[in-house]
C-alpha cells in the first residue's frame, strides 16, 4: 500500500469523531526543564490529563514532534530515529475504552485497510492497583479479534510509561501487525518479531505521586499513539523504515551528492538523513537551540558532528553545500506541516553550517591524532586524558570517540573522561564566578537583582517597541541577564537607548516591588503579563513593580528598584523568526 497524507488522514477521521487538531507543540519543551525534548505525543498535555480543562475541549487529536536521544548511537540501522512524530487522540475525562479501541480498529481496517488477520493485541494482565483488563478484551472480541489473538501481559509491556515514572500513567492496549510476506501464525506471540506494535491506547486514570503511591486521577482520560515512521513502513510493506516514502527522497538527495548507492552505503545514508533531519527540526524551534557543549545544544552538536563524520566516509565533499542541499529538502518537505522550517529557514542552514566549518577545521587532524593514539593503546583502552584531549582540542564529543574506538575494537575510559569533564567545568565556572567578585556581594542577590531587572526591561519595551511585545523565555546567570522576546523587527539604537533610559530610570525612583497571591483568572483580567497561562497552577503570585509592570512569576525579587543597579544592554539579536533576544548587565 502507498501512504499518501497520513496526518491528514489521521486527523480527519478523528475530527469526524468529534475531535479539534491541537498544533504540534515545540520540539523543545515551553517550561518544562526536568526534560529536553518532547519525548511523547501526551507531554504537553500533561496539565490536562492531570484535570485542568483545555481551550479546545475534551476530545483531541494531533501529529507531534517528539525527540529520543538515549538511542542516538544506534542510529544506523533499520528502525531507529531520533526525531519522530507521532500521530495521537485524546480524551480528557470523554470518552473511555469502548470507543477508543472501536475507533483505533475503524481507522485502521477500514481507513488503513489494514486486514484483520494481520491484527493482534495485548491487554493488561492486572496488578496490586488494577484488576485485569478484561473489559478491553472483551471490546476486543467483539471487533472480531480472536481470542488467540488477545494476549494478557504484565506491568513491563502493559503500563504507561512504566512503574516508576511519576506522572499520569495508566494500563494500556497496543495493537500489534503482522509484518512479511510468511503464513501469518494463527496464535499471536508478542515474542516473534513479526509482530510489530503500531499503537498504544493507553487508560490514562492514575498519577504516580513522588512518593511512590499511586492515586486516581479526578478524570478517566485516554492517550493514545502511533509513530507515523512506523506505520508508514508497516503499511507500505517495508522492513527497513528508510525505505519508506518518508525517506526516500532524503536518501536520494544523499545518493545525489555523494555519487554512491544506498545500497552498501545504508547505515551511513541513514545516519546523515536521521541526523540532518533532527538537526533542521532541533534548529528550526521557537527555543532558538544553538550547538553548544550542554543539554539540547549538545545534542545539536553530535547530531551534526554525527552526521559530518558520516558524510566524510561517504567521501562526501565537506566543504562543498551537502548538507545544505539535505536540510532544504527536508524543509521543503515538512514546511506545510510544521510552518517554523520555512520562518526560520535561514537560521537553520547558517546553524548547520556554522557548526560544520567549526568542526571541519579541526576533524582531519583529530582523526590524525585519534590514529596515532590508537596505535600506542597497549591494554585495548584509550585512557582518560587523550579522549579528553580529543574532545578539548578537536571538539570530539566522546561518544563520537567512543564509536571511533569500538569500530576498532578499543574501548574508552568513559569513566574517567566524565570525572575530568567535571573538573574541567567546575574550574571555568569557579573562573566565571572569580571575574566577578568585587562588585557584588553574592550569586544569590545577583541574580534576584537581574531577575527584577527582567520584569522592568519588559515593561520598558512594551512602551518603547509596542505593546505587544511579550516575554518569550530569559535566562539569568550572575553575569548578565537575558531576555528573548517577541517582536517583528531588529531594535533601533534609538529604541534600545530609550529601553535602556527607562528602566534606569524606574531604578532610580525606587519603585516598591510587591508580591500577591490570587487566583489565576484574577490576574489575568488584572492585565499581568504571563508566558503560558495554561501553565500555571489556580492559584499564582504577581509581582508589581510600582505602576509600571506586573507579573505571574515565582519570584524571587528585591523589595525595591533601588537596590539594582543601572543595566546596560550589551547585545541584541534574533533568536528566531520574530523573536529577539536582549542581553543586559549592570553597570556601575
Ligand atoms: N503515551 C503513549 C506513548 O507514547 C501513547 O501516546 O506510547
Amino acid at each position: 500500500m502507498k501512504v499518501d497524507n497520513l496526518r491528514d488522514k489521521y486527523i480527519e477521521f478523528f475530527e469526524s469523531k468529534g475531535h479539534r487538531q491541537i498544533p504540534s507543540a515545540p520540539v523543545v519543551p515551553e517550561n518544562d526543564p526536568s526534560v529536553l525534548f518532547n519525548t511523547a505525543g501526551m507531554q504537553p498535555l500533561v496539565p490536562y490529563l492531570m484535570g485542568q480543562p483545555h481551550p479546545y475541549g475534551t476530545r483531541l487529536c494531533d501529529y507531534q514532534k517528539c525527540m529520543r536521544t538515549n538511542d542516538l548511537d544506534e542510529v544506523g540501522d533499520t528502525t531507529h530515529h531520533t526525531f519522530f512524530e507521532m500521530l495521537g487522540n485524546w480524551s480528557l475525562g470523554d470518552y473511555f475504552k469502548q470507543e477508543s479501541i472501536s475507533w483505533s480498529f475503524e481507522l485502521l481496517t477500514k481507513i488503513f485497510e489494514i486486514p484483520i488477520e494481520r491484527l493482534a493485541v495485548t491487554v493488561f494482565r492486572g496488578n496490586d492497583i488494577v484488576s485485569a483488563d478484561d473489559e478491553s478484551a472483551n471490546i476486543w472480541r467483539n471487533l472480531g479479534i480472536s481470542d488467540k489473538r488477545i494476549k494478557f501481559l504484565g506491568e513491563d509491556d502493559n503500563w504507561w510509561p512504566n512503574m516508576e515514572l511519576t506522572g499520569p500513567c495508566g494500563p494500556d492496549t497496543e495493537i500489534f501487525y503482522f509484518r512479511g510476506n510468511d503464513e501469518i501464525p494463527e496464535e499471536f506471540d508478542p515474542e516473534d518479531e513479526r509482530w510489530v506494535e503500531i499503537w498504544n491506547n493507553v487508560f490514562m486514570q492514575y498519577n504516580h505521586n513522588e512518593d511512590g503511591t499511586f492515586s486516581e486521577l479526578p478524570k478517566k482520560n485516554v492517550d493514545t499513539g502511533m509513530g507515523l515512521e512506523r506505520i508508514t513502513a508497516v503499511l507500505e510493506g517495508v522492513t527497513d523504515n528508510y525505505a519508506s516514502s518518508i525517506w526516500t527522497d532524503v536518501i536520494k538527495k544523499i545518493e545525489e551528492v555523494s555519487k554512491l548507492t544506498y545500497e552498501g552505503n545504508q547505515k551511513a545514508m541513514r545516519i546523515i538523513a536521521d541526523h540532518i533531519r533532527s538537526a533542521v527540526f532541533i534548529s528550526a524551534d521557537p527555543a532558538g537551540i544553538k550547538p553548544s557543549n550542554t543539554d539540547q545544544g549538545y545534542i545539536l552538536r553530535r547530531l551534526i558532528r554525527r552526521a559530518i563524520r558520516y558524510a566524510k566516509k561517504l567521501n562526501i565533499d565537506i566543504n562543498s553545500n551537502w548538507e545544505e542541499q539535505i536540510a532544504i529538502n527536508i524543509i521543503e518537505k515538512y514546511e506545510k506541516y510544521y510552518p517554523e522550517l520555512s520562518q526560520n529557514r535561514s537560521v537553520v542552514l547558517e546553524v548547520l553550517k556554522t557548526e560544520k566549518v567549526k568542526f571541519n577545521r579541526t576533524l582531519e587532524k583529530g582523526l590524525k591524532e585519534f590514529e596515532k593514539m590508537i596505535a600506542k593503546v597497549e591494554d585495548g583502552k584509550l585512557d582518560k586524558d587523550h579522549a579528553f584531549r580529543l574532545y578539548d582540542t578537536f571538539g570530539f564529543p566522546i561518544e563520537l570517540t567512543v564509536e571511533l574506538a569500538n569500530e576498532l575494537g578499543i574501548k574508552v575510559d568513559e569513566e574517567g573522561f566524565k570525572e575530568k569533564f567535571k573538573v574541567h567545568q567546575e574550574i571555568s565556572r569557579a573562573g566565571a564566578k572569580e571575574k566577578f567578585k568585587g562588585g557584588l556581594a553574592s550569586t544569590g542577590e545577583t541574580e534576584t537583582m537581574y531577575h527584577t531587572a527582567t520584569h522592568l526591561l519588559n515593561a520598558a519595551l512594551k512602551v518603547i517597541v509596542g505593546s505587544d511585545v511579550h516575554q518569550r523565555g530569559s535566562n539569568i546567570t550572575t553575569e548578565r541577564m537575558r531576555f528573548d522576546f517577541s517582536c517583528d523587527h531588529k531594535l533601533t539604537d534609538e529604541e534600545k537607548q530609550k529601553t535602556e533610559e527607562l528602566v534606569n530610570k524606574w531604578i532610580d525612583l525606587g519603585l516598591a516591588v510587591d508580591k500577591k497571591e490570587m487566583r489565576k483568572e484574577e490576574a489575568i483580567e488584572s492585565g499581568a503579563e504571563c508566558m503560558f497561562i495554561e501553565k500555571y497552577p489556580d492559584m499564582v503570585t504577581v509581582y508589581t513593580i510600582g505602576n509600571v509592570s506586573a507579573e505571574l512569576c515565582g519570584g524571587p525579587h528585591v523589595e525595591n528598584t533601588n537596590k539594582l543597579k543601572h543595566i546596560k544592554i550589551k547585545k541584541e539579536e534574533a533568536v528566531s523568526s520574530g523573536i529577539r533576544r536582549i542581553k543586559a548587565v549592570f553597570v556601575d
